[in-house]
Formats: C-alpha cells, sequence, structure tokens
C-alpha cells in the first residue's frame, strides 16, 4: 500500500493533484500536439492520419460532431472554427441524442467523433450508427488504440499524453488544437482561406503554448478570487462567440469537482432568464476573450453591475473597459479570436481548481464521476 501511495507521488511529479499537473502540462500537451504538424515558414498543415480521406473532407455537404461532456465542448468549438475558416456547415451533437433520433446522415457526410479515452459508449455508438448510414467517421482521440480511434475511418490524435483527473483539462485544449488544425488545413483546400492567411495563423497558433505558460506564471490573482468565492453557492459564465463554449465548460468544470451549481449561457441570452437570479450574492464569470464581440460583451457587463453581480472578467491588458467594469479581472495574453478559447479555458480550470481544494474536495477523483463512461 504504501508503495502504491508513493507511486502516485511519482507520477504526481511534485503537484498535490494530477489535475493540477495537468493544467500545467498543457503549453507542453499543445507542443506537443503540434509538433511535426504545422509549418510556419510555408503555411502548411501536415495531419498523417487524415491525408488520405482529405478529398472527401473538402466535398462534404456537411460536417457533425458527436462527443460527450468536455468533449462536446471542444466540438462547439470546432463549429466556430470550422464554419468561419472552412465554410462547412456543422452540427454538434450530443452522442447520446444523435443516435436516439434517426439521425439524417449518409454519403458525403462527415462525422467527427471527439473523445479523450475512446471508449465512451455514447461516442462509440454514435460513430457506428453515422458509419452504417454511409458517413465518413473520423475520429480526434487521445488514447492510441481505443475502441473509438479503432473504429473511425481515419483521424487525428491529440497526443495530449495521460489524462488522470476524472475532469478534463489538456485533453479539453489539445482537442481545440487539433480541431484548428484541421479547419486551417480545410480551409486551405478548399481555398476559403489564403495561403497569407493560413502562414498569419499558423504563426500564432505555434505562440499559443508560451501564452498559456504566461497564464500559468502568476496565479495569484485567481487564487485570491477562489477564496473569496469559495463558498458561494451558485455561479453564472457568460461567453459569446468563441467564448461561449468556454463559458459552458468553465461551469462544467466547476460543477464537476467543486459540487458548486453552475451554468454556462451565450451572453446575451442572459436575458432570457439567468438574468432573474443576479443579485449581490451572485458571481458571474465573464469571458471578455474575442475581439469581434467585445462591445456587446461590455454592455452585459453593464446589465449584471446594474443588478450588482459580482463581476469576474477573464480579459486581455488591452481591454481597459472590461478591467474598469469589472469587481475582478483575470489577465491573459492577446490572441486572434480563433485561439481564444486555448488562452481563456485556463484560468477557468485554475478558478474550479483551487475552490474544490478550499472546499476539501476529491479533485481527482470526484463523487459519483468516471474517467471514461463505458455505459449507455
Ligand atoms: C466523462 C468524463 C469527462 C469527459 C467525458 C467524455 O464524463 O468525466 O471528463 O469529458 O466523459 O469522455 P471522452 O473520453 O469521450 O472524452
Amino acid at each position: 500500500h504504501e508503495l502504491a501511495l508513493s507511486l502516485e507521488e511519482i507520477e504526481k511529479g511534485g503537484y498535490d493533484h494530477f489535475m493540477l499537473k495537468e493544467i500545467f502540462e498543457q503549453p507542453k500537451a499543445i507542443s506537443d500536439c503540434l509538433r511535426g504538424r504545422i509549418n510556419s515558414e510555408d503555411g502548411t498543415i501536415t495531419l498523417g492520419g487524415i491525408e488520405d480521406v482529405m478529398d472527401k473532407l473538402v466535398n462534404a455537404k456537411r460536417v457533425v460532431i458527436a462527443a460527450c461532456g468536455t468533449s462536446w465542448h471542444s466540438g462547439l468549438v470546432g463549429e466556430y472554427l470550422f464554419e468561419y475558416l472552412a465554410k462547412v456547415p456543422v452540427e454538434v451533437e450530443y452522442a447520446s441524442e444523435f443516435r436516439y433520433k434517426e439521425p439524417l446522415i449518409g454519403e458525403g457526410d462527415v462525422m467527427i467523433a471527439i473523445s479523450q479515452s475512446g471508449e465512451t459508449a455514447d461516442t462509440l455508438a454514435a460513430l457506428r450508427e453515422a458509419k452504417a448510414r454511409g458517413a465518413l467517421v473520423l475520429g480526434v482521440v487521445n488514447v492510441v488504440g481505443s475502441t473509438i480511434a479503432r473504429e473511425t475511418d481515419a483521424g487525428v490524435y491529440i497526443h495530449a499524453g495521460p489524462e488522470i483527473g476524472v475532469a478534463s483539462t489538456k485533453a479539453f485544449t489539445a482537442q481545440v488544437t487539433v480541431l484548428t488544425m484541421m479547419a486551417i488545413k480545410l480551409g486551405l483546400e478548399k481555398g476559403t482561406i489564403t495561403k497569407t492567411r493560413a502562414t498569419e495563423l499558423i504563426t500564432e497558433l505555434s505562440r499559443i503554448p508560451a501564452k498559456i505558460e504566461e497564464v500559468l506564471e502568476d496565479t495569484t490573482e485567481i487564487q485570491r478570487i477562489s477564496n473569496l468565492f469559495s463558498y458561494a453557492p451558485n455561479f453564472l459564465y457568460l461567453g459569446r462567440s468563441y467564448s461561449f463554449p468556454v463559458a459552458l465548460e468553465g461551469a462544467l468544470k466547476l460543477k464537476e469537482i467543486s459540487y458548486i451549481h453552475a451554468e454556462g449561457y451565450p451572453a446575451a441570452e442572459m436575458k432570457h432568464g439567468p438574468i432573474a437570479l443576479i443579485d449581490e450574492m451572485m458571481p458571474v464569470v465573464v469571458i471578455a476573450a474575442t475581439h469581434h464581440t467585445n462591445d456587446k460583451m461590455i454592455s452585459n457587463i453593464e446589465e449584471v453591475r446594474a443588478r450588482k453581480g459580482r463581476i469576474i472578467a477573464i480579459s486581455t491588458s488591452e481591454n481597459t473597459e472590461v478591467a474598469d467594469l469589472a469587481e475582478f479581472t483575470t489577465i491573459i495574453p492577446e490572441t486572434m479570436d480563433v485561439f481564444s478559447p486555448l488562452v481563456s479555458v485556463i484560468p477557468l480550470q485554475l478558478l474550479s481548481y483551487y475552490i474544490a481544494v478550499n472546499r476539501g474536495c476529491n479533485v481527482d477523483q470526484p463523487r459519483n464521476l468516471a474517467k471514461s463512461v463505458t455505459v449507455e
């Protein structure tokens, strides 16, 4: 028993929990994911696992993404990326819902099944259904040789390394990284983005690990915020555009490991319900990380302020307007809107982690949850 414990300590590499280790591993996980695949000099992306099926992807009428949990959130980011960069219609389905609704999918369609473990029963069932109906099925998977990796026609491994913490962190950012590369590559081949644009995008993508490193270098502000709000009964997370899936993911992280009720919303939808909950007791995390929605986000922040909600903003140093309005601001480095989820999700992972620790929760193995859900 003692030996087992010390082995675990070694595996944690000096961190108190696997989750914290995995949060801090993200710069490396993303670098590993990008390695040998992007070339910022000639603006090309090579994804060995899908080169043979690229023509089918280029001609796809639509793309259906199927996943569960955090992987479903990375799929939502993928929807924005694919539609914006490659101009292909994308639907993101909960794998469990997809399979029970007589899905309209067939030849000429492409399904992307996203799964960290590669063993999630509903995701596996969804891909089998799509395959049986004649769609090309691609996998975005972490665990090499897993069932989903084996049963898909082709795919791209995320190469994030083993993820032990039940709440997914580095798998999310690595999945988003793979979807980003796929979207840029598809955009290039379809001609929806130019070579010059692709080169700009790839160059910025290669800087993302360093930008995440910057967020991880100083976590004092996020720890201070965590200490203040550890006993809040509810949290609301708001985001627009690329930050909307990040809001969902931030809320999920908090629920999973801190057992605090949290909801993620598209910021404008707040008016259609959640605004009724806002008072001086309600922490509202606003992810103000995308430039093209900034003015609208500022109006939403003002709406929360008018109802005395406690605003915790995730924003960049250039965005002084947000910092002036928010009660607390965690600064993240500037990046292009398309890459913002990779950076803005980091403080949200840390927020849930520190709150869970303060509440004495079992961070790596939260109650009732499993790392891999192999029942339907
Ligand atoms: C479980 C895990 C989550 C994960 C989800 C999907 O609920 O606790 O962290 O996001 O399953 O798992 P997958 O392995 O398919 O990504």
